[in-house]
């Protein structure tokens, strides 16, 4: 391939570089594309942008490929589990067994909250939704560890195995203590000995007087969800933690910005709102042919559908769907917005409107009715896909602190006034 793009602006031509990534990826390099002709490219969402160069994840949207560090997601969903994916992630390697030991030790030994950290926790307002709460809770951690939190990169990369470790940690008890306040419980205490998942779903479910244990297949499925959640290369919150890194902010500040990015409704937010939309469509008595119909005609969205990156199914998302039925079997649930779902995807896999736009199920499809036949609350639904996203966040902040070289600033076309004077608000 020739190395270099040529871009003609009016009588002049430039000579670009091109860069080809490990899958033989191809992008115009035009980082010197301002300096040289004072022009700069216009792409209205970076759709057409590459912001970086990254080792993390490789996604391929066309063919439905999505890998960690090389391994097809597939693979890890059979054969690994989330700490040891999230180790993966983080550190590049899947991990030895001493390893791995080490990691969830590390994650264990951090269960327990702060006080001053349970204080915010509890003093925020009572409306405050849950992605607010671990938003502004994620802060409070670094305040309280304020020496793996200096905004200093040598220094907040010298302590970042204890930070990472901190905030997968933090973010389930975040999430449970929070939880359980407003329910007026108290919170049981983690036990170092069970996995990542069960000490949370003990947290968050289980009472020290329950002589029931929390179903292995309940455990199986909510890691599951992790896994699949863990990376996903440059998205809106991906991009908002690299954003913030770039300016060589810590990983607690960092991450709270990428918790506040995920919120909403066309990012993390979105498998609560497909709940929401299941339960409004089985509420009407529709079986979901009136609501295609209206998503079609542009007066709402089919919540679950659609895809930036993917033009094919989400490969998360067949996943997910599976997990979704044995889930429910498991738990002996049978659930009607499941079979609304079901034929959802069904209508629109066949409808020219959907099948011309390459809209297919993305993961947060599936992912809210098993959240939900778990027994997590909806609003609690994003906060979820953040513990899951975590170590991803995580890879792409020590990826900056360690390679990152520019500040991320992008510039923009400005179409407001031009100069204006104070004469003509005397004139009026
Ligand atoms: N339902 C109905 N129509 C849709 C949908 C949908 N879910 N998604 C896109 N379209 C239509 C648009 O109206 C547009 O139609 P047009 O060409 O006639 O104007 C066309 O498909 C392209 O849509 P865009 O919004 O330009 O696609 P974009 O790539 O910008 O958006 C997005 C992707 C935001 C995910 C979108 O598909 C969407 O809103 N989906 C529903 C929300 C959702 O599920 N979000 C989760 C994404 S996965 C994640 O973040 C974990």
């Amino acid at each position: 391939m020739d190395n270099n793009a040529t871009l003609t602006i009016g009588d002049n031509d430039f000579t670009l570089n091109m860069l080809e990534g490990a899958e033989s990826e191809l992008a115009i390099d035009i980082s010197q594309l301002r300096k040289q002709s004072k022009v700069i490219t216009f792409d209205d969402g970076y759709g057409n942008t590459g912001s970086c160069e990254s080792k993390v994840t490789f996604i391929d949207g066309d063919k439905g490929i999505l890998r960690y560090r090389g391994f097809d997601i597939a693979d890890l969903a059979n054969r690994s589990n989330f700490l040891e994916t999230s180790y993966l992630l983080i550190y590049g390697e899947l991990p030895t067994s001493i390893e791995l030991s080490s990691f969830t030790e590390r994650i264990s030994s951090y269960a327990d909250l702060p006080d001053d950290v349970i204080s915010v926790i509890k003093a925020l307002p009572a409306k405050t939704h849950p992605m607010g709460v671990l938003a502004s809770a994620m802060q409070a951690l670094g305040g309280t560890y304020p020496q793996f939190c200096t905004n200093n990169r040598k220094t907040d990369l010298e302590t970042f195995d204890e930070s990472a470790a901190l905030i997968m940690s933090a973010m389930r008890t975040i999430a449970s203590t929070r939880h359980r306040f407003l329910q007026n419980e108290v919170l049981p205490k983690s036990n170092p000995a069970n996995s990542y998942c069960e000490n949370f779903l003990n947290m968050m479910f289980r009472n020290d007087s329950d002589s029931t244990e929390i179903p292995p297949s309940v455990e199986s499925a909510l890691d599951l969800i992790f896994l699949l959640h863990a990376d996903h290369e440059q998205n809106c919150s991906t991009s908002t933690c690299r954003m913030i890194a770039s300016g060589g902010a810590n990983p607690f500040a960092s991450l709270a910005g990428g918790v506040s990015a995920l919120w909403g409704p066309l990012h993390g937010g979105a498998n609560m709102a497909v709940i929401k939309m299941l339960n409004e469509i089985h509420e009407a008595g529709d079986d979901g042919s009136r609501f295609i119909e209206s998503a079609k005609q542009g007066k709402t969205r089919l919540m679950g559908f659609g895809h930036r990156v993917y033009r094919n199914y989400d490969p998360r998302a067949k996943i997910l769907k599976s997990a979704c039925d044995d889930a429910l079997e498991a738990l002996g649930l049978s659930s009607p917005i499941l079979s609304i779902a079901r034929r959802l995807e069904e209508e629109a896999l066949k409808d020219s409107y959907f099948v011309e736009r390459k809209l297919y199920p993305n993961v947060d499809f599936y992912s809210g009715i098993i959240l939900q036949a778990l027994g997590f609350p909806t609003d609690m639904f994003t906060v979820l896909f953040a513990i899951g996203r975590a170590p991803g966040w995580l890879a792409h902040w020590k990826e900056i602190a360690e390679n990152g070289k520019k500040i991320h600033r992008p510039r923009q076309i400005y179409q407001g006034h031009t100069l204006r004077a104070y004469q003509e608000l005397e004139n009026r």
